[in-house]
């Protein structure tokens, strides 16, 4: 989320009536940051050593502690170590970033750490971030429990205008009868909104049935959608129902609907039309009354232009469309996803979902997600596991990359999704570096060279895309 564009009042409001710690044996840093954080519009408390943030913690926890590492007694490290399990975050100010007692910090839950000497913006920046991310915490939380009541399964997370239209759209879909068309690349959530409709449909008491065309070639395709009678074709010695009849009084789910033969699509068309359909060698019309949901992560409209999909098809199923934006897109729902992929998948039935630094969490942010949400809760997952219940920090940020493996950018593809020129340019700048590293077998002296920058610039973009040697 870019600091500049975020909403002044929205800060403002995420700022109101927080109390925060600041923690310093330096009269001058306290008195400093105290009198900067109060001039902001926060309430500030004083503590000059460990003792005291201890004490406070126990008497009357404030919102956040703001901790020098080194202070006399009691230091910043052992003071976090003896407040674990404290829901109070702290951002602890060190002399290096990257340092032992930086690391120490963060491995031991605090939330962020400021490098002396500081910049004042920088710090109330570090804290912004840190309300907004509970601001967006507690909002799933109670999303969650609301939900919850109502609906144990799954459910959609996201707040960007993008997300807010999907959702009205379900709205309005599901207590009817019509079709939908739901789009978008892969991993986005079509069939996640998929299960939504047919949760909140007239068909819910009846079945969700779900086929995937490109999963089968066509003739076992049109055995599984429209079944067969006894005797058929060889080896078909019973007769046996189609999906459709399955999902008859239900909903039937046709993933990636676009890879249907021209055959198939003849038949589905009158499925549409009639409410009807006929067995693999049989003669009478069966009645289905079902629900249809499809997806596609092609644009039909193209497929329709190529010759490969029927119009009328498209038409019928056109009726209402649903798409689903890529997550690069809606970059504003990455922090909130992340809550709900840490509450979702847990280490080991751990009883408190795990925590992720800041570190991480923007390097999640930049990245550009090309297998959208799906890759994005596989990350989460995996680093849940690496660091074995601890906070996740970038080392546990392990980008699959799956668009690494074509090697081409996909221009065109990127322009008719609308991509903006920055996401593309990161696309390819991207692929560039994988080249160069892998041309020079690793070695990055080399490959910075061959790329025409210096080794730190080459690491620092490395990180930003999230790749390892
Ligand atoms: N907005 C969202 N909120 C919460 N979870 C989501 C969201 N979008 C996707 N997911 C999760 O991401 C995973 C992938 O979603 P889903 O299977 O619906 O994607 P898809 O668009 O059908 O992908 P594909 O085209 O590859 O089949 C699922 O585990 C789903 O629960
Ligand atoms: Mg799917």
């Amino acid at each position: 989320m870019d600091n500049e564009v975020k909403d002044d009042g929205a800060r403002q409001q995420d700022r109101a009536g927080k109390r925060v710690l600041v923690a310093d044996d330096d009269n001058g840093i306290r008195g400093l940051l105290s009198e900067y954080l109060t001039d902001e519009g926060i309430s500030v408390i004083e503590a000059r050593n460990g003792q005291e943030v201890l004490a406070a913690l126990k008497v009357d926890p404030p919102d956040l502690v703001v901790m020098d590492i080194r202070m006399p007694e009691l230091d910043g490290i052992a003071v976090l170590r003896q407040s674990q399990g404290s829901d109070v975050p702290f951002i602890v100010m060190t002399a290096y970033g990257g340092s032992n007692s930086a690391i120490q910090a963060t491995q031991l839950g605090a939330y962020d750490y400021i490098t002396k000497p500081f910049d004042l913006d920088e710090v109330m920046f570090t804290i912004d971030r840190l309300f907004e991310r509970q601001r967006l915490t507690r909002e799933v939380r109670s999303l969650r429990e609301q939900v919850g009541k109502r609906d144990p399964g799954e459910r959609i997370i996201g707040i960007s205008p993008a997300m807010q239209e999907v959702y009205k759209m379900i709205g309005r879909v599901a207590g009817t009868e019509s079709t939908v068309l739901i789009s978008g690349e892969t991993g986005t959530g079509k069939e996640l909104v998929a299960q939504t409709i047919h949760s909140n449909s007239t068909y819910r008491s009846g079945p969700l049935i779900k086929v995937n065309c490109a999963a089968l070639p066509e003739t076992l395709l049109e055995n599984e959608l429209f079944g067969h009678e006894k005797g058929s074709y060889t080896g078909a010695t019973e007769m046996r129902r189609g999906r459709f009849e399955l999902a008859h009084k239900g909903s039937i789910f046709l993933d990636e609907v676009g890879e249907m033969s021209l055959n198939i699509q003849r038949k589905f068309l009158r499925v549409l039309q009639e409410r009807e359909i006929e067995r693999v060698g049989g003669t009478v019309a069966i009645k289905v009354d079902t629900r249809v949901i499809a997806a596609t992560n092609r644009r039909l409209e193209d497929e329709v232009a190529e010759g490969r999909f029927r119009q009328d098809l498209y038409y019928r199923l056109n009726v209402i469309t649903i798409h689903l934006p890529p997550l690069r897109e809606r970059k504003e729902d990455i922090p909130l996803l992340v809550e709900h992929f840490l509450d979702k998948h847990r280490y080991s039935d751990s009883d408190k979902p795990a925590r992720i630094s800041s570190e991480a969490l923007q390097m999640i942010e930049q990245y550009v997600w090309p297998g959208n949400v799906r890759e994005l809760e596989n990350t989460i997952e995996r680093a849940v596991v690496m660091a074995q219940g601890g906070v996740l920090t970038s080392h546990h940020i392990i980008f699959s990359g799956r668009s690494e493996r074509s090697k081409i950018v996909d221009v065109a593809r990127m322009l008719r999704e609308q991509a903006p020129l920055r996401a593309i340019i990161a696309e390819a700048e991207k692929l560039a570096i994988i080249e160069a590293l892998e041309q020079a077998n690793g070695d990055r002296s080399k490959a910075a060279a061959t790329l025409g920058i210096n080794r730190q610039q080459l690491y620092s973009r490395m990180r930003d895309y999230g790749l390892s040697a």
